[in-house]
């Protein structure tokens, strides 16, 4: 039987898993209430606006340490941010189209772009620096740039764990700063909050419980552990070229 339009859209957002939907939900909420149907799960995948497209990991399954039942789960939250950055772009360009930038939708999505790309992106970093063998090159550019900031490789390491061994939920990243050279450690609670402006992500751990809570339980160490293990140093050096450090 032929489906209208309207029916079809309400379907395909009813057959949505249960996370994308509360993950979406605030956002629809509010397109819902303006009565918008282009602001809608549909759309942007109808419309092919989807500006950033969804990266492969599975080069990553079969990594020891890692089960491919959390990697999968993984790569699926990964793919639900590069979804949700592509139609929070689209709604907010309509909007704009529309001349309704003075309007609460727009400002309630401006603010969750933040959330959404930098979820998208933050999980990009973290898979590409995962699948690596072998340890760092102790000679290399980077142990002698981390012994700069932190006195030597070990201090540095330590600092990282400990960062990542924070209570709660968020990501370790070791951030080089682009105008002093100078290495950081940072904790990010929230992926739109508390990264230092101008300054290039290099090693990124997610800390977040659905990175390890499947393999190891409450034991972040030992998933920590398993992450050292696997780090791909050599695309992390390469992040260094990437500006003037
Ligand atoms: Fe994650």
């Amino acid at each position: 039987m032929k489906m209208d339009k309207g029916r079809k859209e309400k379907k395909e957002f009813f057959q949505l898993n249960r996370r994308r939907f509360l993950s979406l939900l605030g956002i629809l909420g509010l397109a819902f209430i303006s009565g918008k149907s282009d602001i809608s799960i549909a759309s942007a995948e109808k419309e092919g606006k989807m500006t950033y497209q969804i990266k492969d990991y599975n080069r990553l399954l079969g990594m020891e340490g890692f089960s491919d039942t959390l990697l999968k789960n993984h790569f699926t939250l990964y793919q639900g941010y590069v979804t949700n950055t592509n139609k929070l772009l689209d709604s907010l360009n309509h909007l704009l189209k529309e001349g309704k930038t003075a309007t609460p939708e727009y400002a309630e999505l401006k603010r969750r772009l933040g959330w959404e790309f930098n979820g998208m992106r933050l999980h990009e970093y973290y898979f590409e620096n995962l699948g690596g063998k072998g340890g760092i090159d102790k000679g290399g550019k980077l142990v002698l740039k981390l012994a700069e900031s932190y006195g030597s490789y070990e201090a540095w390491e330590k600092d990282f764990r400990a960062t990542g061994s924070m209570r709660g939920i968020g990501w370790a990243i070791l951030y080089q700063d682009i105008f002093s050279g100078k290495f950081v450690n940072f904790w990010i609670n929230e992926h739109d909050v508390g990264h230092p402006a101008g300054a290039m992500p290099i090693l990124i751990m997610d800390v977040f419980e659905h990175a390890f809570m499947i393999d190891y339980g409450l034991k972040r160490a030992d998933y920590m552990e398993a992450f050292f293990r696997n780090i791909n140093w050599t695309e992390v050096e390469k992040r260094l070229l990437l500006h003037k450090g």
